[in-house]
């Protein structure tokens, strides 16, 4: 292990993957290692996973691991997308003793947007940095000149009477048939809205979806330049990794 590593669990619906991260350049130091989300996707079975996967590296120094939930001084909050058992759940407490090792435990849009901010989509941008993950649901990060404002969960803002990722998220166009240009005008509403209340100076849009960005942001509606995330799968890794260490 050297000074310069970090190490990263992202925990998400369908796997839970980690990896060791050069903090230096925000890459993957190696390969990924990937196991299935357990069903139910309790607190204590993801535990379990996790453990698996960082046994598989054997990792030892502090990581961050990610969920998809609000996370307050270690507390998971809700659970609009994962088993409901998490809530009120010290998931800080719960992994560190599972591994036996400091864990520091981040809503998983935060961690995306922390990683895009420093090595990806929004390096070297000044001024407000708005990331959206499009995936299941909509997760959110705000942030100013590399501070992240955590749990901003504007997938949640009602647009017009529904939730916004009931309205734009991409499992939403999958699971109705969209086209992308039918997705994109419910997608350019709810970016809209963030604008009218946020005035970010880039959006960076993540999530599986983002691979085929060139299909749908050309067709967003919105004033704000809107880029691609860049380290796609990673991103949620490397930036667990970076806030469980000190900021730099
Ligand atoms: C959750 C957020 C999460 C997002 C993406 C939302 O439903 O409330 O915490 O970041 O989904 O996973």
């Amino acid at each position: 292990m050297s000074d310069n590593h970090g190490f990263g669990v992202d925990i998400g619906g369908s796997g839970i993957k980690g990896g060791v991260v050069d903090m230096e350049t925000g890459e993957l130091v190696g390969d990924r290692f990937k196991v299935l989300t357990p069903h139910p996707a309790t607190p204590g079975a993801c535990a379990e996973a996790v453990r698996e996967v960082v046994a598989h590296f054997g990792w030892t120094g502090p990581l961050g691991i990610t969920v998809p939930a609000v996370v307050t001084g270690g507390t998971v909050r809700s659970a609009a997308n994962i088993d409901a058992g998490w809530i009120g759940t010290n998931a800080d407490e719960l992994f560190s003793e599972t591994l036996g090792a400091q864990v520091t435990v981040v809503n998983d849009a935060d961690a995306a947007g922390l990683a895009e901010d420093r090595y990806g989509a929004g390096h070297d941008k000044d001024g407000v940095t708005l990331l959206l993950t499009l995936g299941t649901g909509i997760g959110s990060a705000l942030l100013y000149r590399g501070t992240l404002v955590p749990n901003t969960e504007l997938g949640h803002l009602e647009v017009d009477g529904k939730e916004a990722e009931h309205r734009a998220a991409s499992s939403v166009k999958e699971r109705k048939g969209w086209s992308y240009e039918k997705w994109a005008v419910h997608l350019s509403r709810v970016i809209r809205e963030y604008e009218k209340l946020l005035w970010p100076d880039l959006i960076i849009v993540g999530g599986g979806i983002s691979r085929k960005s060139d299909k749908w942001i050309p067709l967003l509606e919105v004033t704000t330049p809107v880029v691609p995330a860049k380290l796609l799968n990673t991103a949620g890794i490397v930036g667990a990794a970076m806030a469980s260490l000190p900021a730099r």
